[in-house]
């Protein structure tokens, strides 16, 4: 349960010009990966941040208890590149769990993660903290899911779910970004998936953060077609939602629920909650943002929080209403997805 009402701004909580309330932090932590997904990374020269130039464990915690102790934030989701891949990732779950609100309420630690690695790891992270987990599946045909990751790596995704259920991790989603023919015929067979193992299927429009920039307007699948796709061979119904970018839907006859993330058909941005630290200590108020905000500087340099606060407030203060994808201003990111976190 959220410590603050969705409407009144507890104290210290980041406010921006539109009235927009960030609770959710997004932390990548790193910029690599095991998996080359097409929609994500190039095949090969992608550039990664050196290990230096990366926050600590010990400087994220830093930040994330400004984050939760001072400035209203109420969950954080680690992101990459492929989290996981970092050393004793565990020990950072355990890390960011202990951090309380002023309510006294813990903070929600979540993971946006390939799923490669779960089998192994699903037990030991529950252990350390971790509440929920966000797992990236976008083909259930082993050679198209080696096609698209550039990794044969379906089994292992698939074994990883399965442990995350086991492990006790929920909810557990997954996320399908759908590209138009590439793997929008499996938007079916997905849907049986999920309510064959009761787990979230979220259906992801494609968006212009690859790092090859092969994005285009025609390969984005609307969310609204996907969901009748669905709703022929299944009924469903809308659920009602908050602040996440995932519209959900109810099947008829009980059998869980799907969600559609229409980034670019039907943008989400008026009721956006989210802020973003990068790999690097960059602090970003939008997955498109074009500014940032350095804190590793300052951090390294000895900044107290008090002077780190005042920094986020007003870049959150600045945050602009939203991406402009499809339109003619629409202005790129220079980082792609895997250098943002997702
Ligand atoms: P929860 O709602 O907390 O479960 O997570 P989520 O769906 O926001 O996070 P996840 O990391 O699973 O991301 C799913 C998809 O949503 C990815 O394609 C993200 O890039 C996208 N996404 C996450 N946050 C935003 C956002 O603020 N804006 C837009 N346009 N897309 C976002
Ligand atoms: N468009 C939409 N979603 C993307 N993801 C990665 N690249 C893109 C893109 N270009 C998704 C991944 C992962 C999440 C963090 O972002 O599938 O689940
Ligand atoms: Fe790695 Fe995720 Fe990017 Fe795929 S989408 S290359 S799993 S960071």
């Amino acid at each position: 349960m959220p410590a603050s009402s969705p409407t009144e701004p507890a104290h210290g909580a980041l406010v921006d010009g539109f009235g927009r309330i960030a609770r959710d932090l997004r932390i990548s932590i790193t910029d690599r990966c095991n998996f080359r997904c097409t929609y994500c990374m190039p095949k090969e020269g992608m550039e990664f941040v050196p290990r230096s130039e990366l926050l600590s464990y010990e400087e994220i915690v830093r930040l994330a208890r400004l984050f939760v102790e001072g400035l209203g934030i109420e969950s954080v989701r680690l992101t990459g590149g492929e989290p996981t891949v970092r050393r004793d990732f565990h020990r950072l779950i355990s890390m960011l769990a202990e951090l309380r609100t002023p309510e006294e309420m813990p903070v929600e630690v979540s993971l946006t993660t390939n799923g490669s690695s779960l089998a192994r790891h699903a037990e030991l992270l529950v252990q350390a903290g971790l509440k929920r987990v966000n797992v990236s599946l976008d083909s259930l045909k082993p050679e198209r899911f080696a096609a698209i990751t550039r990794r044969d790596a379906l089994s292992a995704v698939l074994a990883g779910i399965d442990a995350a259920v086991a492990a006790g991790l929920d909810p557990v989603k997954v996320n399908t970004v759908v590209v138009r023919g590439q793997n929008e015929d499996e938007i079916l067979d997905f849907a049986e998936f999920g309510r064959r193992r009761r787990v979230q299927i979220r259906f992801i429009e494609f968006m212009p953060l690859d790092a090859s920039g092969g994005w285009s307007l025609d390969k984005v699948m609307p969310a609204d077609e996907i969901v009748s796709r669905i709703a022929a061979a299944h009924p469903l119904e809308p659920v009602a939602h908050g602040a996440e970018p995932a519209s959900r839907y109810r099947y008829l006859d009980g059998q869980g629920e799907i969600g559609v993330i229409p980034s670019v058909t039907k943008p989400f941005c008026g009721n956006c909650d989210r802020v973003r630290l990068t790999a690097e200590g960059q602090f970003l108020t939008c997955l498109f943002a074009v500014e940032d905000l350095d804190l590793r500087e300052p951090l390294r340099q000895g900044a107290s929080d008090a002077f780190l606060a005042e920094l986020i407030k007003q870049a959150v203060g600045s945050k602009w209403a939203g991406h402009r994808i499809g339109r003619v201003d629409f202005v790129r990111p220079r980082r792609s997805m895997s250098q943002i976190g997702g």
